[in-house]
């Protein structure tokens, strides 16, 4: 493998440029030519790309974001448009792909590796942490202390005020990031969409808690199934009366940021053995870490949603019984 291609997809994640980082130095010191497609596959299918030397990613593993932009490509999802991109792939004498993003960067990379037998590696880069085949994906722990540090702040005036609030953190189909920041902010409750008992559990407890203590934080998974805050809170305002409730959706400032020291070692690690994978005659498959380990796990793996049914309960079960 002499000339490798490498881009950001989907969602962008604090560590992705870490990640870019890695892959071109390690590309370099494995005598490749590394080039980096704008805008993800859309950079593929409009053959927007250039050259990456070791310069090229200096001074940039502390930026959030992702310095060769990213999209959610719609004409990759068809066959017409992996064909151009597989055209421009082949004139530019591009021999593997290392693509950086979620499920579905995986899911058309999957498609494309197997349509066209070209060599692609994966590196998990999503704030959802929602992949099979490693135990966090980058971005996610920069994002989780962005909604501690913003809950933190809630809280001081939550507390002041008496006030329940219901905050509102990412994440469409996993409640990872709700799971995780919720036990770290000291949450008195946490609804994620994988767990249908949330609120019912939830008005039991409000029911009979401490009833001098008015300050509650309710950490709520954008895409939890009662339909997120605003619905939650209808309901709770309607059930408790006497609660001042006020709403709070942190959104995109959960994406951005310098990236935490764990991210960014983690991009790094993954980085590397990426490139090593390609070395090594891997395609097809994400690095990932599993317990300190680095892990090849095929797209078709990786895509299945990490299965928290089996974690959530644990986790749950926490809260309860820390926000006696
Ligand atoms: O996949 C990452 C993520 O941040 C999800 O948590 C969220 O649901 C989604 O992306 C938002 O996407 P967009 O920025 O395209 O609105």
């Amino acid at each position: 493998i002499k000339n490798i291609g490498v881009l950001t997809s989907g969602g962008d994640a604090p560590g992705m440029n870490a990640a870019i980082r890695a892959v071109v130095r390690a590309g370099i010191y494995y005598d490749m030519n590394v080039y980096g497609y704008i805008r993800g596959y859309e950079g593929l299918i409009v053959n927007d790309f250039m050259l990456m030397d070791r310069k090229s990613v200096a001074n940039i593993i502390q930026r959030g974001g992702t310095i060769l932009k990213t999209a959610r490509c719609e004409s990759f999802r068809t066959a017409e448009g992996r064909a151009i991109a597989y055209k421009n792939i082949k004139q530019n004498n591009i021999d593997a792909l290392v693509v950086i993003g979620g499920d579905g960067t995986f899911t058309g990379a999957h498609i494309f590796e197997e349509e066209y037998n070209i060599p692609i590696i994966g590196l998990p880069g999503t704030i959802d942490n929602d992949l099979a085949g490693t135990d966090f994906t980058i971005g996610y722990d920069t994002a989780i202390n962005t909604v501690v540090d913003a809950v933190d702040k809630i809280r001081d005036t939550a507390e002041s005020h008496d006030r329940l609030f219901i905050v509102e953190v990412m994440g469409r189909d996993s409640g990872l990031i709700a799971l995780r920041s919720g036990i770290g902010v000291g949450a008195e409750g946490i609804l994620i969409p994988e767990s249908s008992v949330g609120l019912d559990d939830l008005v039991k407890k409000l029911e009979g808690g401490r009833k001098n203590k008015f300050s509650k934080i309710i950490i709520v998974a954008e895409g939890d199934i009662e339909g997120g805050a605003f619905s939650v809170g209808n309901l709770l305002k309607e059930k408790f009366p006497a609660y001042d409730i006020r709403i709070s959706i942190l959104g995109h400032i959960q994406r951005g940021g310098k990236p935490s020291c764990m991210d960014r070692v983690l991009a790094s690690r993954l980085g590397v053995a990426a490139i090593e994978g390609l070395v090594h005659g891997k395609s097809g498959v994400m690095v990932g870490q599993i317990h300190k380990d680095i892990a090849y796990t095929p797209f078709s793996q990786a895509i299945k949603h990490l299965d928290i049914n089996q974690v959530s309960p644990a986790w749950l079960r926490l809260v309860n019984i820390l926000s006696l």
